[in-house]
């Protein structure tokens, strides 16, 4: 199994000092050449996965755990500057609203590994409602997980990326973050703002060594659909109550029986390992796929809005 070039990091001297060395540093101190990593021999990539305690982060940490990278995956409920080991990654604290609390993490598994060679900004919760149901501090609160944590996660992580001359970012948008779903819009709007982010991120950190992709999925059966919250307005008879219990229905009925996330983290496996990872992946059910792509591309507007509509129940 390969990984692409990961050269030895030249860290702050308080960040180095006296820590236990990876052993992917020391191989790659050794033969700076080098352009790949070889598992096989103990150069094991740390990876974080931010939103690890359920759903497709968890399953992508077990995954890359078991596959042999060393991963730190984060929940808001672990214990502050500890590791919790489970039964496979290690599970740390991180509440992405809180640019503290990211920056501590981060430390966190820089001062065990020494660096940091995959960030996997998977951590996001969902709103539902009209955008004239949401208030201002809903819509506030959706951007401010959904798009400013990934934001801040990434803020943190690329300067030790930079200065390793490596790193890989892949951050979970969502098919919502093609096409405006909905009673879901500002969900739709943080994963658009995710969306328009990384295109940019990824060109201007090239030059560095550091690689950025989307991962685009569709409906997964996770912790999401419990999670959703419903403005507060769209919980009161009004006048789009009719039409926006049709489309939760069907949101939650489609999630639930959405695709097994293990599928995700075989993608995210994949595109760690790929030498020159694409800026998108979507993944989920194929018609999902084709409506959010070609579909989207050849369909004249309109009727793709009544095709979406209808598909919520709602035309
Ligand atoms: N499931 C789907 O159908 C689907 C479809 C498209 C895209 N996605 C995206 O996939 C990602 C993962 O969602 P999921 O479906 O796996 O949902 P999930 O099972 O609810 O998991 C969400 C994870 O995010 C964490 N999280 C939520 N708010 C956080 C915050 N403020 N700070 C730090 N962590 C936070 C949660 O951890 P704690 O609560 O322990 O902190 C949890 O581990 C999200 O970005 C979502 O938008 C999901």
């Amino acid at each position: 199994m390969k990984i692409a070039r990961m050269e030895a990091p030249a860290l702050d001297d308080t960040v180095q000092a006296g820590l236990p060395e990876n052993p992917a540093s020391q191989a790659q101190r050794e033969n700076p050449q080098t352009t790949a990593v070889n598992m096989k021999a103990e150069a094991q990539p740390v990876v974080l996965i931010t939103g690890a305690s359920s759903g497709i982060g968890k399953i992508c940490a077990e995954h890359l755990h078991a596959r042999g990278y060393r991963v730190y995956g984060t929940s808001r409920r672990a214990a502050a500057g500890a590791t919790t080991a489970s039964d496979s990654f290690q599970l740390i604290a991180m509440d992405v609203t809180s640019e503290d609390s990211v920056e501590r993490a981060i430390q966190l598994i820089l001062s065990r590994e020494g660096r940091l060679d995959v960030v996997c900004n998977n951590a996001g919760d969902g709103v539902a409602g009209s955008v004239e149901d949401t208030s201002i501090e809903e819509a506030r609160q959706q951007l401010d997980t959904n798009f400013f944590g990934v934001l801040r996660v990434c803020r943190a992580a690329l300067p030790i990326m930079r200065r390793q001359g490596a790193g890989l970012i892949v951050n979970v948008s969502s098919l919502g973050g093609l096409v405006g779903l909905p009673f879901q819009g500002l969900y739709s709007a943080s994963k658009f703002a995710v969306e328009g982010m990384t295109e940019v991120m990824r060109m201007e950190v090239r030059p560095f060594g550091v690689r950025v992709a989307l991962i685009e999925p569709g409906d997964f059966r996770t912790g999401f659909t419990a999670q959703r919250r419903k403005a507060l307005a769209a919980q009161q008879e009004g006048a789009y109550s009719e039409r926006f219990s049709k489309a939760l229905a069907t949101m939650e009925r489609d999630e639930s029986g959405g695709a097994d996330p293990v599928m995700v983290a075989h993608l995210l496996e994949r595109i760690i390992t790929s030498k020159s990872p694409r800026p998108r992946y979507k993944v989920g059910g194929l018609f999902q796929k084709l409506a959010t792509g070609f579909l989207r591309k050849v369909l004249p507007q309109k009727l793709y809005e009544y095709l979406l509509m209808a598909s919520y129940g709602i035309a």
